[in-house]
């Protein structure tokens, strides 16, 4: 593990008679970074720079050996960190010290509505990655949920921008304070997996901005990420790991972004392209050999036949420098640490701050166990090993409690808790080498399955049904797309039959996506509980037997079908793999989500964005601003009681929704501005407070490319989520100087 110092050390050695007479510069740690890339920087020779900008192994590139200037090991990333791979491949490499904690998939995260989870999860998560010496966390994921149809929604943070952005933020710094930069991904607008590579995106610039770029702009700006990865897919024709609108125009120009652009792995086309539009780092890419990568020998060759300059060349040198200085040159890196107590912890509080309570018909959960004879657990997910598979965040877990072995430990022999499969889904266990180890397989028919399912489950104090999605290839998995909205392996049947036979039916969904739910009027109990990680089991029982109070809430809406989602209605989404590019049209434009909902009126989701219920109740009181109006260079802020007038202590996530009642552009019903999560114990009231500026009032004008605030009426709306509106506050903004207007 230490090889890689050890390389540095020899190397450092060779320049010892300099070491010895002077520091130079750039290994002068109490030297501001910028002289440190710098001094480096005049330093290198031509293919020194060359080869510091792209891969020398799956997941490293070489750094400079002769000035000690160490390699860059990335890893994936989001949810933990991934095994050891070979050198060249993407097979684990075998290694027995490897082994890490899965947290939470990033729809949890998002789930918490609680930035001080997501500064948890990102130092922990850093921890783990700088323990394992790596200098970039390949993640998070910001792309914006479109559709419940991707592959990938798993590993993002949900439909909405202003949630994405408030809680990508303090991931990237919780990383970053140990010297290991993120890398956010996948800028942008890879918001399907299906045809990921040719999908050319379509988009009107209000869209662009106001919905897919904000989460990216707030990991530049206000998280200060060291590192961006570019996505597959094509956005005005061009890839966009290579895309001079993207990188050039906007990241780097509009955002002043000083970071490193990253390729995604095999998103580099050519080498004209990846020299001036935007891209630093090459990795990935599908050809014979390293030294044949599209910013390798091509661009060299062409350096010396005079065909390309090194202006670009010394910026994307120098940024990759600035990278090294910032993480493993750094004098503030930490050691970091692995498997530790405080990284379960960690993941077990983020897991059951994220469930969702969806329904509670008749207050059925929490389980009650002084009453509790019997218990019948039943569904492949209550046992399947959810943290192997689903594409590159696949893991090699030191362990993972499953949701019945998390059930089992919580009852104890309080009760009796009995199993039964009740459906066959993926019984393959594994990915790129690393087994889950599970014997899953069964060669009953669903019939079977269901009939011995209903036998169980019929005299039973409580039926705990754990189905949902996993990870196989189809499903919540990287490269392909979901089918339909439908839960897969005849569960529909399966749910329906287990509420004929006993009415105190609790349905948990393992997913990160929304599924449709056709007994939904059947089922008196819901819970959503995406893929929870190492602690999944101890989290969902937590939960379910009310040790923790659920406190989570949607992060994207669940609607009833398909056709509800605009990315469908309208009719641009592509489901069959092709081998052309393929445009696809985003024509809802801005109406993503709640927005589309709103604007439909009549169209009811399942369940909305932002719900989410708690063991608790709780009551609001009418919202009050502090004044009527505010200016455009001022403030205004918003107050509400929250009273929990339950009989058990609760977290409650109260929502600011800002309507702008006329404005020169169509804008959406409502949108997200605020949110606070409170902790109330019964019969507590606490006053939450709001303070927004402009911004929260803006809209990108694509005509001027500047976000405006058109003076007019506005109303602050206070939620519970986006269809539970609890008061509105109506305010004026005052007309503006046209000077004070900021452009971006
Ligand atoms: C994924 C990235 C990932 C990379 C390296 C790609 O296929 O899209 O998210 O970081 O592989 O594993």
């Amino acid at each position: 593990m230490k090889l890689r110092n050890l390389l540095a050390g020899i190397a450092c050695l060779t320049i010892a008679p300099l070491c010895a007479q002077q520091k130079p510069v750039y290994l002068d740690e109490t030297k501001p970074i910028e002289e440190r890339v710098e001094d480096a920087l005049q330093r290198l020779t031509l293919e020194e720079k060359i080869k510091l900008i792209h891969a020398q192994s799956k997941f490293s590139s070489p750094g400079v050996p002769r000035l000690g200037i160490p390699e860059v090991w990335t890893t994936d990333g989001p949810h933990g960190v991934r095994p050891e791979v070979l050198w060249d491949e993407w097979n684990q490499a075998g290694w027995t010290n490897d082994s890490c904690v899965a947290f939470p998939a990033l729809t949890c995260l998002a789930a918490t509505w609680n930035p001080d989870m997501a500064l948890l999860y990102g130092k922990s998560i850093g921890e783990e990655a700088r323990y394992r010496e790596k200098d970039m966390l390949l993640g998070p994921g910001v792309n914006i949920y479109r559709t419940p149809l991707n592959g990938r929604n798993f590993e993002y943070m949900g439909e909405d921008p202003y949630l994405a952005s408030r809680m990508v933020v303090p991931y990237i710094k919780g990383v970053q304070s140990n010297g290991v930069a993120t890398c956010v991904k996948h800028y942008a607008l890879n918001n399907h997996e299906i045809n990921r590579h040719n999908t050319n995106v379509v988009i009107d610039d209000r869209a662009l901005y106001e919905i897919y770029l904000p989460a990216f702009k707030a990991a530049v700006q206000e998280g200060g990420t060291w590192a961006i990865m570019g996505s597959y897919n094509l956005y005005k024709g061009i890839h966009n790991c290579q895309n001079p609108y993207l990188l050039n125009d906007i990241l780097k120009g509009e955002w002043g972004y000083d970071g490193v652009v990253v390729s995604d792995w095999g998103g580099t086309h050519n080498t004209d392209q990846a020299i001036t539009g935007g891209l630093d780092l090459e990795f990935g890419t599908w050809v014979d050999a390293y030294d044949n990568y599209f910013m390798a020998q091509p661009y060299l060759q062409r350096i010396r036949e005079g065909k390309a300059g090194t202006k670009e060349l010394d910026d994307k040198a120098r940024r990759v420098l600035r990278l090294i200085f910032r993480t493993s040159m750094s004098p503030k890196h930490t050691f970091g640490s692995m498997n530790s107590t405080e990284h379960y912890e960690a993941a077990l509080r983020i897991g059951e701050e994220g469930i969702v309570l969806l329904k509670n018909k008749g207050g059925l959960l929490p389980i009650d166990l002084s009453a509790t004879r019997k218990i019948a657990v039943i569904g492949e997910n209550a046992v399947k090993m959810m943290t192997v598979g689903g594409g590159s965040s696949s893991l090699k877990v030191q362990r993972e409690v499953s949701p019945l072995e998390g059930i089992r430990n919580r009852v104890g022999d309080k009760a009796e808790v009995v199993y039964a499969r009740g459906y066959v889904g993926d019984v393959s266990g594994g990915q790129d080498g690393v087994s889950t180890g599970q014997d899953l397989k069964d060669t009953r028919t669903p019939e079977e399955l269901i009939a011995e399912a209903v036998q169980v489950a019929k005299d039973a104090d409580y039926v705990i049904f754990v189905g949902g999605l996993n990870k196989s290839w189809g499903q919540d998995c990287e490269d392909m797309d979901r089918a339909g909205l439908e839960l897969p392996y005849a569960q529909d049947r399966l749910i329906q039959a287990l509420a004929e036979a006993n009415p105190r039916l609790v349905v948990v969904n393992v997913s990160g996506n929304a599924v449709a739910m056709p007994w939904v009027e059947q089922v008196p109990a819901i819970v959503q509980a995406w893929f929870l990680g190492s602690e999944a089991g101890n989290a969902l029982a937590a939960i379910l037997t009310g040790d923790v109070n659920p406190s989570g809430k949607l992060p994207f809406t669940f609607p009833a079908k398909l056709e509800d989602v605009p990315a469908h209605s309208l009719g641009d989404y592509v489901s069959e793999r092709r081998k052309d590019t393929v445009n696809v049209e985003y024509k809802e434009g801005i109406f993503v989500g709640y927005r589309w909902t709103d604007k439909q009126k009549k169209v009811k989701p399942l369940f909305p964005f932002g719900h989410g219920l708690s063991y608790t109740t709780f009551e609001y009181g009418n919202p009050m601003a502090d004044s009527k109006s505010m200016t455009s260079d001022g403030t205004l802020t918003i107050r509400v009681n929250v009273k929990n007038t339950g009989n058990r202590e609760g977290q409650e996530t109260v929502q600011l929704y800002i309507s702008d009642k006329k404005s020169a552009l169509p804008r959406p019903i409502k949108e997200l501005k605020g949110f606070r999560k409170v902790r109330l114990a019964p019969g507590e009231e606490k006053e939450v407070q709001f303070t927004i500026d402009r911004e929260a009032l803006s809209y990108f004008n694509d005509q001027r490319h500047a976000w405006i605030a058109d003076p007019g009426k506005f109303e602050a709306i206070i939620a519970s989520s986006a269809e539970d509106v609890k008061g509105k506050v109506a305010f004026d903004l005052l007309e503006a100087p046209a000077s004070s207007q900021v452009p971006y």
